[in-house]
């Protein structure tokens, strides 16, 4: 009588909290998404909020039903779970701040000494490993702490999904998206237990 999900409520507009009439919800297009699944089925939604990383093992060990996270459909995490097709085509990006316009052009100018950001677990930490292989990575658990460690200095870089990003530039006037970071696996995908058809 009820569908779970597992998310990670640090994505917005994927998934993120509001307050509404004081009351601490989440929300945003995964979660409007997971409603539709869960109406279709005529259950009732539960959401669970776990750390981006462990939802995958959540979902193996069978205390979740759905994995909707934003979660791009890569080879290694094919192997481990079986996942939907592309519900939606996003994008990658680097962000840094306006301040730095000037210091930061291009990939290249992520020399030994400069540092990036990404969410533990996610794609995103690849990405960074491929495109800025001098820059030292720096893995958190969350995506506002990655937006926050850039804010204040600590990296000067951070790899984001480029819907999350834009958010982010237009709320944020001391950030920028300094350019698109190419990647084949684009899009999000709902992940779902390794043979698990009824789902
Ligand atoms: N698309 C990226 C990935 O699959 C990042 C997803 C992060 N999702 C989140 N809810 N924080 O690794």
């Amino acid at each position: 009588g009820k569908l779970t999900i597992g998310t990670s409520a640090d994505f917005a507009p994927y998934e993120f909290h509001i307050l509404q009439d004081g009351q601490d919800m989440i929300v945003g297009f995964d979660i409007a998404l997971a409603q539709a699944i869960a109406d279709e089925l005529g259950v009732e939604l539960e959401v669970r909020d776990i750390s981006f990383d462990s939802i995958l093992m959540e979902l193996n060990s069978g205390s979740i039903d759905l994995g909707l996270a934003g979660f791009s459909p890569t080879p290694e995490r094919l192997e481990a779970v079986d996942m939907s097709l592309l519900y939606y085509t996003g994008g990658q990006s680097l962000m840094i701040k306006k301040a730095d316009a000037e210091k930061f052009k291009s990939f290249e100018d992520f020399g030994a000494g400069t540092s990036v950001g990404a969410q533990t677990g996610s794609i995103q930490e690849g990405l960074a490993k491929e495109n800025t292989p001098d820059a030292s990575l720096v893995s958190l658990q969350t995506v506002p702490s990655v937006i926050m460690d850039l804010k204040t200095g600590k990296i000067d870089g951070a790899f984001i999904e480029t819907a999350v990003a834009v958010g982010y530039v237009a709320t944020q006037d001391d950030l920028m998206i300094l350019c698109d970071v190419p990647y084949d696996s684009e899009g999000s995908s709902v992940a779902v237990k390794k043979g698990n058809e009824d789902m």
